[in-house]
């Protein structure tokens, strides 16, 4: 419906301007009259569009608002381009305007989604004329992020399956996508963890796959906790810090051992969720820091507070009320976890061959995180590294709870590990499917058990979390997210296996304009739902809310539902069989994408 929106919006500013000439208009009047008055339609029943200007205009220009709105009625119905596309306007209430698009626009809108791959969705096109950035269209989507010798937690899970979705999104809009891995492969952590394992695991030091991850992080957990209680582990640590900056090969060594274990951990999980990312950690940055602090200083920015070269930015106040700084460089001449941010901010938007040269940079972290992102981007601002053209974002997630409303957590209390989470959301699915199996009377061999076990357990996770409005917190719950009912993947899956299996029983598609032909209620409401995808993928592109496109698809399967149930299909005579299984391919092709763009794979049977 972008098009058809688009066109309307013209059709309407032509029609205002004939109503209330521009010289004629007051400064108030001209302000309403160039907001945007086309809105889509509250409810169904009242149309596509609603045009609601006539009653703020009326109280400037004092007169009645259904007058006002039969003048505008009266001028779209003198637009050739208007008659073209929408039924007679309809006056309602007070003096709001109904449109409805009419039958033939609505056809040959969906004939043309059955030729075109993108399903009406514009691929966007970057030329220099048209962007004014120089042919810009790189995003950078900086997700997932874990830290090196520490398990990945459920906020990463979370992070990983957000960020995935918003990068496949704005990949299909366009945009060059770059999928950044910040992973957390530097500092003080590293130096605590050498300092214990060259007294527990010296080998692991040297020699390649010595100790397992989960070991790793036990490790790091004895080592925090000796460094939090023991002086002299304290500084021995510290210089294991100071080896390692300083590059030394035996530090270096050991350093890439332990980010290669923790690596090889976080791919399996990237691999079973099919999730593709560059790493480029904290480390990567950094050469830049010194460079960094010194321009900061350079700008008269830094102040310094007891040793420290700081930052305090209006507004950002600490728990006890007073300017709250934020720390660029310690006293001892170490780095933050803001500098290096900071680094990778410029670097990231600084042009090729010294950066990335992006326009947009997103970060998906969890909600906690808001204030450090707060800090970090008003400083880039101050320090003028963020281009004009170019934005910054943080895109926060709530916590992950269970289904008591507290942290997610084992039976007896322990953090739990992702893999069991996957590994569980499988076995569900299993179970649920051999049950489905049993009462149906269904035979099927195991690798179609695996198959459809493994995409609905992975599937729902990721559904489950995409579906929340990521602000707020989300609470696990296996029984719900491998529901049937309701707004689950296995509720879509399943939309679409139907459909999967009406078109392989409605043979070959032989469908032209002649002989597509529409009268009932339920077609019109499919049709009308199945062109809004492109508004939807634009609303995302925009917010960064993949739950939007999530409920989209619920929708679009709800209303498909009623289609299918209330009215026949292949039974029906032509040319509506036809027509009926074309609305069904578009549907299936339409869930199909929609799905993929969630980062979501689909099953032709289950
Ligand atoms: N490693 C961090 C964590 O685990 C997330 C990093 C997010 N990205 C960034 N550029 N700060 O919380």
């Amino acid at each position: 419906m972008l098009k058809i929106s688009t066109q309307l919006e013209e059709v309407l500013n032509r029609a205002l301007t004939k109503v209330f000439p521009k010289e004629d208009r007051s400064p108030e009047t001209s302000s309403i009259l160039t907001r945007d008055n086309l809105v889509p339609a509250s409810k169904p029943e009242f149309g596509d569009f609603q045009i609601n200007c006539a009653l703020s205009l009326a109280k400037e220009i004092k007169q009645p608002p259904r007058h006002i709105a039969q003048q505008i009625a009266d001028q779209l119905q003198k637009d050739n381009d208007f008659l073209q596309i929408c039924n007679a306007p309809n006056i309602a209430g007070p003096g709001f305007i109904n449109l409805s698009i009419n039958s033939q626009t609505l056809i040959s809108e969906i004939y043309i989604r059955l030729k075109d791959k993108r399903l009406g969705v514009p691929l966007k096109k970057f030329s220099a004329a048209q962007e004014k950035v120089e042919q810009n269209n790189r995003v950078i989507i900086d997700f997932s992020s874990p830290n090196i010798a520490k398990e990945m937690h459920v906020g990463h899970l979370r992070s990983t399956i957000i960020g995935d979705s918003l990068a496949r999104v704005l990949e299909f809009c366009g945009y060059e996508v770059l999928r950044i891995n910040h992973v957390g492969d530097w500092g003080t952590q590293f130096g605590m963890l050498i300092t214990h394992l060259k007294e527990v695991v010296p080998e692991a030091l040297h020699k390649k796959d010595v100790v397992e991850i989960s070991d790793l992080v036990n490790f790091y957990r004895q080592a925090k906790k000796r460094f939090d209680e023991d002086e002299d582990f304290q500084k021995k640590s510290r210089s294991e810090v100071v080896n390692l900056q300083a590059g030394e090969e035996g530090s270096l060594t050991a350093w890439q051992l332990l980010c290669n274990q923790s690596r090889k951990e976080f791919q399996k999980i990237y691999d079973r969720l099919d999730i593709k990312l560059n790493e480029r950690g904290e480390s990567f940055y950094n050469k830049f820091l010194v460079d960094i602090v010194d321009d900061l200083k350079n700008k008269n920015l830094l102040i310094n507070d007891q040793g420290a070269k700081c930052i305090f930015l209006d507004g950002l106040l600490g728990k006890d009320g007073k300017p709250q700084p934020i720390i660029i460089q310690k006293s001892d001449g170490g780095f933050n976890y803001a500098t290096t941010d900071l680094a990778a901010i410029k670097y990231r938007l600084t042009k090729s061959p010294d950066g990335d040269g992006a326009f947009r940079l997103i970060y998906v972290t969890d909600a906690g995180q808001a204030s450090h992102f707060f800090g970090v981007f008003q400083i880039a601002k101050l320090a003028k590294w963020i281009p004009r053209n170019c934005q910054v974002e943080h895109v926060p997630f709530g916590l992950v709870q269970g289904e008591d409303g507290k942290k997610l957590k084992t039976r007896s209390g322990e953090t739990i590990r992702l893999v069991d989470l996957l590994d569980e959301a499988i076995q569900r699915a299993k179970k649920d499917l051999k049950d489905r199996l049993k009462t149906e009377s269904r035979f099927e061999n195991e690798s179609f058990i695996d198959k459809v076990s493994t995409t609905v357990g992975i599937s729902a996770i990721k559904y489950a979390d995409l579906s929340q409005n990521r602000v707020s917190n989300y609470q696990f719950s296996f029984d719900k997210m491998l529901s049937l009912q309701g707004n689950t993947a296995p509720y879509l899956l399943y939309a679409l296996v139907r459909i999967a299996g009406i078109s392989r029983k409605g043979g070959n598609l032989n469908v032209s304009s002649k002989n597509i032909q529409f009268n009932e209620p339920q077609e019109w409401a499919l049709i009308r739902k199945l062109l809004q995808l492109d508004c939807v993928i634009e609303e995302v592109e925009k917010e960064l809310l993949p739950n939007r496109l999530c409920g989209y698809l619920f929708e679009l399967s709800q209303t498909f539902n009623r289609f299918y149930d209330q009215i026949p299909i292949l039974k029906a005579s032509e040319p509506s069989r036809t027509s009926r299984l074309a609305l069904c391919a578009i549907t299936a092709d339409t869930l199909k994408l929609g799905m993929s763009l969630l980062g979501i794979p689909t099953l032709d049977r289950m």
